[in-house]
C-alpha cells in the first residue's frame, strides 16, 4: 500500500520521502512504481519526461528522521496496534508541530493509535484502497481528538492526489470495511458450505453480482494476513459472528499462503 500511495504523491507533483525498513524493500517498491509509470508511458497516458520527473520526486530512506521536513506523514506499516502506536510516539519527536500524521489502517482504531502521539489532535485516518493508484476512494477518518484543521488538510491532500475523499468518524471498519469484511468472510464460508471451487466462486460473483473481481482474487490482492487481522479487529470491537475470520483463512495465514505478495493464496502468482 505504501508504494501505491507514494506513486499517487509523486504523480501529483509532491516531493515524497518513502521510508522502508530496509533499502532493498524500498528499492523493490520504487521498481514497482517505475514499472507502472512505464506502462502509462507505453499507453500514451504519460510522457517520458513526466515519468522521469515523477520518479525524481521520490527519495528513499530507512531513517524516520528523514521525515522531519514533511507536511503530512502517511503511515502504512504492519496492521497491528502496538507497532503503529510505537511509530506515532516516535514521530512526535521528529516532525514539526503542525505536521499531520495520517494512518492508513484498515480496521484498527485511529483514536487508539493517536493516543500514543504527542499531539493527537494532528492525527487522522487516511484509508486508501488496494491498489491505491487505481481505487478512487480515500476515507478521511476523524478520531476523537482530531482537529478540524488536520481533517481538512487530509481531505485536501486526498483531492490533490486525484482521489474522491469522504469524511467519516472513527467507528470499527469505518465505512467500506464495515460492509466489505463480513461480506468477504461470507464468501469464504460459502466455499466450504457449497463446496464451490475458488475460481467458480469468483466467476459467480463477477458474472452474477457484477463485482469487478471475484472474492478469492480480491482477498489474495488485499493479503490473507491483512484480511485476517482486519476481521479479528472488527470482531473484537463488534462481536458479530460474521466479522470473525473464517477458519480456512486463518489456516492459510498460518501456512504462509498470503496471496499475491507470497506468490500463493487461493491462486498461484508468478514472482514479481
Ligand atoms: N499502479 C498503477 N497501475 C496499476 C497498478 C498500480 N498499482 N496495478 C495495476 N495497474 C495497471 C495495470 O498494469 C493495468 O495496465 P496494463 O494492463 O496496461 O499493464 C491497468 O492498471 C489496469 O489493470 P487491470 O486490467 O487489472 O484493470 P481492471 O480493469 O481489471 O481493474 C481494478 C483493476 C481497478 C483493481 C478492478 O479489478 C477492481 O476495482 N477490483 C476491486 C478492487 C477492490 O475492491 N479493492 C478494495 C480492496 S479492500 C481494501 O483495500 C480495503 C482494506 O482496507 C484492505
Amino acid at each position: 500500500m505504501g508504494a501505491g500511495i507514494a506513486q499517487l504523491c509523486i504523480q501529483a507533483g509532491l516531493e515524497t520521502v518513502g521510508r522502508e525498513v530496509t533499502l532493498e524493500l524500498a528499492e523493490r517498491a520504487q521498481g514497482g512504481i517505475a514499472h507502472f509509470l512505464g506502462r502509462a508511458v507505453e499507453k500514451g497516458k504519460l510522457d517520458a519526461a513526466e515519468r522521469d520527473a515523477a520518479l525524481g520526486r521520490l527519495r528513499l530512506t530507512t531513517e524516520l528522521a528523514d521525515l522531519a521536513g514533511c507536511d503530512v506523514v502517511i503511515e502504512a506499516i504492519v496492521e497491528e496496534l502496538g507497532p503503529k502506536r510505537e511509530l506515532f510516539a516516535a514521530l512526535g519527536g521528529i516532525v514539526r508541530q503542525e505536521t499531520v500524521l495520517a494512518t492508513n489502517t484498515s480496521a484498527l482504531s485511529v483514536t487508539e493509535i493517536a493516543a500514543a502521539a504527542s499531539r493527537p489532535e494532528r492525527v487522522v485516518g487516511m484509508h486508501f484502497f488496494n491498489p491505491a493508484p487505481l481505487m478512487p476512494l480515500v476515507e478521511i477518518v476523524r478520531a476523537e481528538l482530531s482537529s478540524d484543521d488536520a481533517v481538512e488538510t487530509a481531505y485536501a491532500l486526498g483531492q490533490r492526489l486525484g482521489r474522491n475523499p469522504i469524511r467519516c468518524h472513527d467507528t470499527p471498519g469505518f465505512v467500506v470495511n464495515r460492509v466489505l469484511i463480513p461480506l468477504l468472510n461470507d464468501c469464504i464460508r460459502v466455499l466450504d458450505e457449497s463446496r464451490v471451487a475458488p475460481e467458480d466462486l469468483d466467476t459467480a460473483m463477477t458474472n452474477g453480482a457484477g463485482w469487478p473481481m471475484g472474492p478469492c482474487t480480491l482477498v489474495d490482492l488485499v493479503g490473507i494476513d491483512v484480511h485476517v487481522h482486519a476481521s479479528e479487529a472488527l470482531y473484537e470491537k463488534l462481536r458479530e459472528p460474521r466479522m470473525a475470520p473464517p477458519p480456512r483463512l486463518v489456516a492459510m495465514k498460518n501456512a504462509g499462503l498470503l496471496g499475491r505478495k507470497s506468490g500463493r493464496g487461493f491462486f498461484s502468482y508468478e514472482k514479481g
